[in-house]
C-alpha cells in the first residue's frame, strides 16, 4: 500500500504535495518522492526514507510548479532504494507517474518494451506502466488520455495512478482499479490523493473514483470522468466530506487497529493475487518454484518467530505436516538461537515476521545460515533486514501494519504458509488435482468468509461488556486452533493488559480446570471441524464447574449453543483454514475490550510495533 499526492492549480504545487505525503505515510514509509512542473521544466527528486528525507533533499531542486505529484512508498516490486523510489520518468522524459497497486504482468509488458528498445532504471513495475502509456501514445498517435485507458486495458492488477505530459502543461491523468484514488476539487484547482487528508484542509468536495475509471483532469475543466474498458461517460458524484483528518488517516476508524482488522479481506485477497490461480489449477511463487527441491527433499522444516508471527508458524506446523507430510519444528526464535540447535544442510529454515526487523529473528537465521540451512523469509516489508537476509522469501501484501497489536499481519501470514503448504503438498504428489482444486477454491472463498465474521462485531462488543473487567481469562482450542488460542490470549494481554493463558483444550484436565470458578472466562474455540466433539466434552467439564464459557462456533451449530454462555459463529470452511476465521471475534473481542479499559489501543504500555533489540 502506497501513499499517492497530486496538485494541479493556482497555488505552488511543492508544500502541498510534501504536506500531502507526510499525512499519508501510514500507508507506506520506505521511500518517497516528488516532481514538479513549472510548464517549462520537470524538477523531480526521490528518495530511500522518509518524507523529512524527501523534504531536505528536494532543496537540490527548482521547487517551482503548480502541478506536483507525490509518493511514499510501501514496497511490493523493487527494494526501497533512490532509483526505485516514484515518481517514474518514460523514456523520453515528458511522461512522469505516481501509482499505488501492483502490476501483475509488468515482467512481460517490460520485456516487450525492451524488444522496442526501452531501457528501464529500476526494478519497478510502475516504470514499465509509465513506457508503456508512452508506446501507446506513440504507435497509435493518441493524447495522454487515451494512451492510459488504452494502456491499462493491457495490464493485469491493482492500481491508483496520476501520470502527466510535459506538452501538456495544464492536464493530470488519473485511473483507479483496487486501490483507492480521491480527488479533491477546490475554486480552479485540483488535488488527487489515497485519501482526503492531504486536501481537506483546502476542500471538503471530493470524487471517489470507483473501479476501472479514469478521469482527465484539466484546469478551467469540468472532470472528465470515463470508464476504462470501454471509453464509457461517468459522471462525477462530488461529495462534501464531513470528515476531520484525524478520522481520515485512519479511513473512519477510531483506532489503526480496528482499521487493519477490517482490512483483512483485501489483505488476504492481496496476499494471493498472482500467486493462486485457482481456475488454472496452480500456486505460483517465484521463491517457492526455484527452490522447489530445497522443501521437497528437507529433512525437517524449521520454523523461527516470535509473538504473533510464532502463532502463525505453529499454524504452519499443523498445515505442513497434515497436508505436506513434511516434519515441522517451530521455535521461538529467542530460544532458538542460543540453545546451540542441531542444523544441517538438509534443514529448511523459514523465518517470519511482520516488520521483518525483529532481532532475534534475524539473529536465528544467521545462526542457521552459518550452519548451512536454507532460509526463507515470510515478511510484511519489502527489503527488510530479514527479507534481505533470507536466501529466499515471500511477502505478505498485508500492506503497512500501524497497530502495535498484530491482526492483518497473521492472517496473511497464514494465507502465505497455506499456499507454500499447498504448493508442496501437490509436488509431493500427496494431493491429487481435485483435491488440490478443493483447496485452492475453498482458499478464494476466505477473503469473503472474514466479511462474514466481520459481521459478528457487534454482538462481540456485547460479550466484551460483559468481560470487560475479568482479571484472568482462558483461551482453548484443539488441533489448528490451539495456535489461534494462544494468539487470541496474546492480543487480550497486550492492549487490555488482563492477564490471559492459551492452553490446548485437553490439556485442562491435567491443571489449569483447577482455575475454574465462575469469576473465570473461557474463551472456546469449538468448530465442526476440529475434534468437535472431544472440545464440546471439555466445555462440559468447565461448565460442571460454572466456568462462563464464550465459544466460536460454526454458523448453524446449535449443540454447543445449549452448553456457552455466549458464542459466536464463523462461516464454515475447510478445518486447515479454519484459524483464518476464528481468530477475527478474538481480534475484535481484545479490541473492544481494550477500548472499554480506556487503553491505548494502537500503542499499547511498554511494547514498540517492532523489537530491534534482545
Ligand atoms: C503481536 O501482536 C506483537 N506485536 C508481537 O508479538 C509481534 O508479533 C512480535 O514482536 C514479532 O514481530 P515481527 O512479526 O515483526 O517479527
Amino acid at each position: 500500500m502506497c501513499g499517492i499526492v497530486g496538485y494541479i492549480g493556482h497555488r505552488d504545487a511543492f508544500p502541498i504535495v510534501i504536506k500531502g505525503l507526510e499525512r499519508l505515510e501510514y500507508r507506506g514509509y520506505d521511500s518517497a518522492g516528488i516532481a514538479l512542473f513549472d510548464g517549462n521544466d520537470i524538477s523531480l527528486s526521490k528518495t530511500k526514507g522518509k518524507v523529512e528525507d524527501l523534504r531536505s533533499k528536494a532543496k537540490e531542486i527548482s521547487q517551482a510548479g503548480s502541478l506536483g505529484i507525490g509518493h511514499t512508498r510501501w514496497a511490493t516490486h523493487g527494494v526501497p532504494n533512490d532509483v526505485n523510489s516514484h515518481p517514474h520518468y518514460s523514456n523520453s522524459g515528458d511522461l512522469v507517474i505516481i501509482h499505488n497497486g501492483i502490476i501483475e504482468n509488468y515482467e512481460s509488458i517490460k520485456q516487450a518494451l525492451k524488444d522496442r528498445g526501452y531501457t528501464f532504471q529500476s526494478d519497478t513495475d510502475t516504470e514499465v506502466l509509465v513506457n508503456l502509456i508512452e508506446e501507446v501514445q506513440k504507435t497509435e498517435d493518441v493524447k495522454l488520455g487515451k494512451a492510459v485507458q488504452i494502456a491499462l486495458n493491457q495490464v493485469v492488477g491493482a492500481y491508483a495512478i496520476a501520470v502527466f505530459d510535459k506538452k501538456k502543461p495544464d492536464e493530470i491523468v488519473v485511473a483507479k482499479l483496487g486501490s483507492p484514488l480521491a480527488i479533491g476539487v477546490g475554486e480552479n484547482e485540483f488535488f488527487i490523493a489515497s485519501d482526503a487528508s492531504p486536501f481537506i484542509e483546502f476542500t471538503n468536495n471530493a470524487v471517489y473514483l470507483e473501479d476501472e475509471e479514469m478521469a482527465i483532469i484539466r484546469l478551467g475543466k469540468e472532470i472528465k470522468l470515463r470508464k476504462i474498458k470501454n471509453d464509457a461517460i461517468a459522471y462525477p458524484n462530488i461529495l462534501e466530506l464531513q470528515m476531520n483528518l484525524e478520522e481520515i488517516e485512519k479511513g473512519g476508524y477510531d483506532h489503526f487497529m480496528l482499521k487493519e482488522i477490517y482490512e483483512q479481506p483485501r489483505a488476504i485477497m492481496d496476499t494471493y493475487r498472482g500467486r493462486l490461480l485457482a481456475d488454472q489449477g496452480i500456486i505460483r511463487m517465484a521463491g517457492i518454484d526455484q527452490n522447489i527441491e530445497k522443501f521437497v527433499n528437507a529433512n525437517r522444516i524449521i520454523i523461527v518467530a516470535c509473538g504473533t508471527s510464532w502463532h502463525a508458524g505453529l499454524v504452519a506446523e499443523y498445515i505442513f505436516e497434515d497436508l505436506a507430510r513434511i516434519p515441522v519444528e517451530v521455535e521461538y526464535a529467542s530460544e532458538f538461537r542460543y540453545r546451540n540447535p542441531v542444523i544441517t544442510d538438509k534443514d529448511v529454515l523459514i523465518a517470519i515476521s511482520q516488520s521483518g526487523e525483529t532481532a532475534d529473528t534475524l539473529a536465528a537465521i544467521k545462526l542457521a545460515k552459518e550452519k548451512g540451512a536454507f532460509v526463507f523469509g515470510v515478511c510484511n516489508v519489502v527489503g527488510s533486514s530479514i527479507a534481505r537476509e533470507s536466501d529466499a522469501g515471500a511477502y505478505t501484501h498485508a500492506g503497512p501494519e500501524i497497530g502495535v497489536a498484530s491482526t492483518k499481519a497473521f492472517t496473511t501470514q497464514i494465507t502465505v504458509l497455506t499456499l507454500i503448504a499447498l504448493k508442496l503438498a501437490k509436488e509431493k504428489g500427496e494431493f491429487s488435482q481435485s483435491k488440490f482444486h478443493e483447496y485452492l477454491s475453498e482458499l478464494e472463498t476466505i477473503p469473503a468468509k472474514v466479511e462474514k465474521s466481520l459481521l459478528s462485531n457487534d454482538l462481540v462488543e456485547t460479550v466484551a461488556e460483559v468481560y470487560k473487567d475479568s482479571t484472568n481469562c482462558l483461551y482453548l482450542g484443539r488441533g489448528y486452533n490451539f495456535p489461534v488460542a494462544l494468539e487470541g490470549a496474546l492480543k487480550l494481554k497486550e492492549i487490555s493488559y488482563i492477564h490471559a493463558e492459551g492452553y490446548p483444550a485437553a490439556e485442562m484436565k491435567h491443571g489449569p480446570i483447577a482455575l475454574i470458578d465462575e469469576q473465570m472466562p473461557v474463551f472456546v474455540i469449538a468448530t465442526k471441524k476440529g475434534h468437535y466433539e472431544k472440545v464440546v466434552s471439555n466445555i462440559q467439564e468447565i461448565k460442571s464447574r460454572k466456568g462462563k464459557i464464550i465459544a466460536i462456533v460454526t454458523e448453524g451449530d446449535e449443540q454447543v449453543k445449549e452448553l456457552a454462555d455466549h458464542v459466536i459463529e464463523i462461516p464454515e470452511t475447510l478445518e486447515s483454514l479454519t484459524p483464518l476465521l476464528t481468530t477475527i471475534p478474538l481480534q475484535l473481542l481484545s479490541y473492544h475490550i481494550a477500548v472499554m479499559r480506556n487503553c491505548n489501543v494502537d500503542q499499547p504500555r511498554n511494547l514498540a510495533k517492532s523489537v530491534t533489540v534482545e
